[in-house]
């Protein structure tokens, strides 16, 4: 233990992060130490705009009071039994998220690449099972220029270099089409052993590359034409982040409350949830189908000790209640509008930034720089000096991502700092 660690610098405290900590992320020089709603505070008591949420897990703003109670008054009861035994907060959950989110059922795990590791499982086995394809050839399909996260099969069908390089050997069974190219999908189908196409409705990582407003719906349609899973990884889009409840809802705002009757709602078979499915308090996600796909989930066959425990499940009903309560969805859409308007306003007249793209509150500006210069990442820094935190994102991408909480006034404060620091780089 350190003697009075609260005497600890910010430069004190990234000295001990890196000294004692594998390097397998490099931060944004600030070290945080407090939140509220959209405010961060670093240990020296300077407030920041958090303009990340944890890539887009805290859409409920810091410390959400309602979220927080539920916290301590279910770690006061109790807060892991295992699957061993029945626990008392499970099955409410269970119906809850069930009937919140429009499906039969739902596999409970904790990280959102866990629940990538799950989905992937269900729909291998349900192509083995259901339409009787040899265990050595079942296929799914992804997009490239993916993001599901960094476990040894994940990284397999990546093409991030550094995620995956030297990690090898991979996991087989996937092949990687072009994002938004529904021919390129088309073709691929016809392969006959095809169970699944796992996509991001938005690429978030590889930049918020936002596909043409018919791409999942004929995704989808295709994949349906084929007897194929279409699977949606809606971790970083979903829980209102995009102005829709899940980005697959597209132009619907209902908050998911509406049976799902707008034209432009898509029906993964497979719906993956993570992140803010806890509001950043707890790592809580989910795998939901219906019960003829979750059906070739059998007892032994998948599971995590902490996967559907009575803590993360109590925060996730409550985290998921303050979206449909406070509007978020809404407020994403509605703020997420006038950011771009606002941005494309500056951009038709700035000398450093190409375009901003995004729906609801999941937005990013391009840098009119060459992808290796640093420029986005001096960018972040001044940001950073200006009382507002974003990272860069492949090159020169900055991901704007806001928690859903903030009001009008706060998003025109922020519109202002981030044009002003980008002025200082023209
Ligand atoms: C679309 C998507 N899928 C999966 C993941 C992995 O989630 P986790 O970091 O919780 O494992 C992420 C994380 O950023 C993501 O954005």
């Amino acid at each position: 233990m350190i003697d009075n660690p609260q005497t600890l610098s910010s430069q004190d405290l990234m000295d001990l992060e890196n000294k004692h900590g594998a390097h397998n992320y490099h931060p944004l020089p600030v070290v945080l130490d407090r939140g509220e709603g959209v405010y961060v505070w670093d240990v020296e008591g300077k407030r920041y705009f958090d303009f990340l949420s944890a890539y887009s897990a805290v859409n409920q703003g810091h410390c959400h009071p309602d979220i927080i109670n539920t916290l301590k008054e279910q770690a006061e009861k109790i807060t892991l039994t295992s699957r061993a035994f029945y626990n008392s907060k499970l099955g409410e959950y269970n119906k809850f998220i069930t009937e919140y989110f429009g499906f039969d059922k739902v596999l409970p795990m904790n990280t959102g690449a866990e629940a990538v590791e799950t989905a992937i499982k269900i729909c291998r086995k349900w192509g083995q099972e259901k339409k009787g394809y040899p265990e050595a050839n079942t296929k799914i399909l992804v997009a490239a220029n993916n993001f599901h996260g960094r476990t040894t099969t994940i990284i397999s069908f990546s093409d991030d270099a550094v995620a995956k390089n030297g990690f090898g050997p991979y996991t087989p069974g996937f092949e990687a089409i072009p994002y938004n190219d529904l021919d390129a999908l088309e073709a691929a189908l016809k392969d006959d052993h095809v169970a699944g196409f796992l996509v991001e409705p938005i690429q978030g990582e590889a930049g918020v590359v936002t596909p043409d407003s018919d791409y999942l719906r004929k995704a989808a349609d295709l994949c349906r034409k084929h007897d194929v899973l279409f699977i949606a990884d809606e971790i970083q889009t979903g829980v209102a982040r995009t102005g829709s409840l899940l980005a697959v809802c597209g132009s619907c705002s209902c908050e998911g409350h509406c049976e799902r009757q707008a034209s432009s709602y898509v029906r993964p078979d497979i719906l993956i949830l993570g992140k803010a499915l806890s509001g950043g308090a707890y790592p809580v996600s989910a795998v939901l189908a219906d019960d003829e796909v979750m059906h070739v989930i059998k007892p032994g066959s998948h599971g995590s000790t902490f996967g559907g425990n009575p803590l993360g499940v109590a925060v996730a009903m409550t985290a998921l209640d303050v979206v449909r309560n406070e509007k978020l969805a809404q407020n994403a859409r509605r703020l997420g509008e006038l950011f771009r308007a606002k941005m494309n306003e500056y951009i038709d007249e700035s000398k450093i930034v190409k375009l901003v793209r995004g729906r609801g509150l999941l937005n990013a500006i391009v840098i009119d720089d060459s992808p290796e210069s640093d420029t986005a990442w001096n960018i972040c820094l001044r940001l950073r000096d200006h009382g507002l935190l974003a990272k860069p994102t492949h090159g020169n991408i900055i991901r704007f991502a806001p928690p859903l909480v903030m009001t009008e006034e706060q998003i025109l404060e922020c519109i202002a700092i981030i044009i002003r620091t980008l002025k200082e780089f023209e």
